[in-house]
């Protein structure tokens, strides 16, 4: 099912009776980057997945987008839904949205799973990364600025041989320049959450891949530490795009995380 709530697309699969999973895809991607874990996961649970604002068909609007407003549309979401604390499942810069969704209202959700992300914003390197981003898009197009950064989100294994490599690589290629500008934009003006890790008190599943250059096991190692009831798992075979690159690596931790949270 697919539907547009506040300029925002949602895709839902499974059966609403069940417990609900929230997916919240990285940079410049889109809700499709799930697609392997919703296609495992949505006979036993209620998978939502949507595009965030900018990104796939999401609209960009005018473009002045805030990690603020990346969480107001999260929290949309499981109002209009009606999501019943559903667990939040963000990577790399979904998952800046989701930490900061659980440092608002850690109470709506039911669990956390964070993949290759990190609590910390951008420091002033990465600040005029970003800077030099955007002006290259306004310079020489979106296409450009895409084919340099999404193979550094990839293994050299993946970008030489996955299928789904070049389908992602396709789709963000397709994207909105203001959209993808409005992104960095909200990234470069994240606040840090890192203070709120120790005060989270949802069941988190922290996930790395061995080969990711932009948020590196050790620190995704420390990262999960700070989170007092959290699980640390480094995927095999696998960079920055774990879900993707190793999904049944990544389904089968993520089924073990889901059946102990569901004992609790
Ligand atoms: C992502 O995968 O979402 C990006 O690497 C996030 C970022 O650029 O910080």
């Amino acid at each position: 099912m697919h539907s547009i709530k506040d300029n925002i697309a949602i895709y839902q699969e499974g059966n609403q009776i069940n417990k609900s999973i929230l997916f919240i895809h990285g940079f410049p991607y889109d809700h499709k980057m799930w697609d392997k874990q919703v296609g495992e996961f949505k006979s036993s649970y209620y998978c939502v997945t949507y595009d965030v604002r900018g990104l796939g068909n999401s609209p960009a609007g005018d473009g002045q987008f805030t990690m603020e407003s990346f969480v107001d549309d999260v929290e949309s979401i499981i109002d209009e839904l009606a999501l019943d604390r559903p667990v939040l499942c963000g990577l790399s810069m979904g998952g800046y949205i989701a930490l900061r969704a659980v440092e608002r209202m850690e109470n709506k959700f039911g669990g956390l799973i964070l993949c290759d992300t990190k609590s910390e914003p951008d420091n002033n390197e990465g600040k005029l990364k970003r800077a030099a981003g955007i002006k290259k898009i306004n310079e020489l197009g979106v296409k450009d600025f895409v084919e340099e950064f999404v193979p550094n989100c990839f293994s050299g294994n993946s970008v030489n041989n996955l299928k789904e490599y070049n389908e992602t690589l396709g789709r963000s290629l397709n994207s909105d320049p203001a959209g993808v500008k409005g992104c960095l934009l909200a990234m470069i003006g994240r606040t840090d959450t890192t203070q709120y890790l120790s005060k989270i008190k949802l069941p988190s599943l922290v996930i790395c891949g061995e080969e990711d250059k932009l948020t590196p096991p050790e620190h995704m190692e420390n990262l999960a530490s700070s989170i007092r009831d959290s699980q640390f798992v480094l995927v095999p075979d696998a960079a920055h795009m774990t879900p993707i690159e190793n999904p049944a690596f990544v389904n089968r931790v993520i089924k073990k995380f889901l059946e102990k949270i569901s004992k609790n």
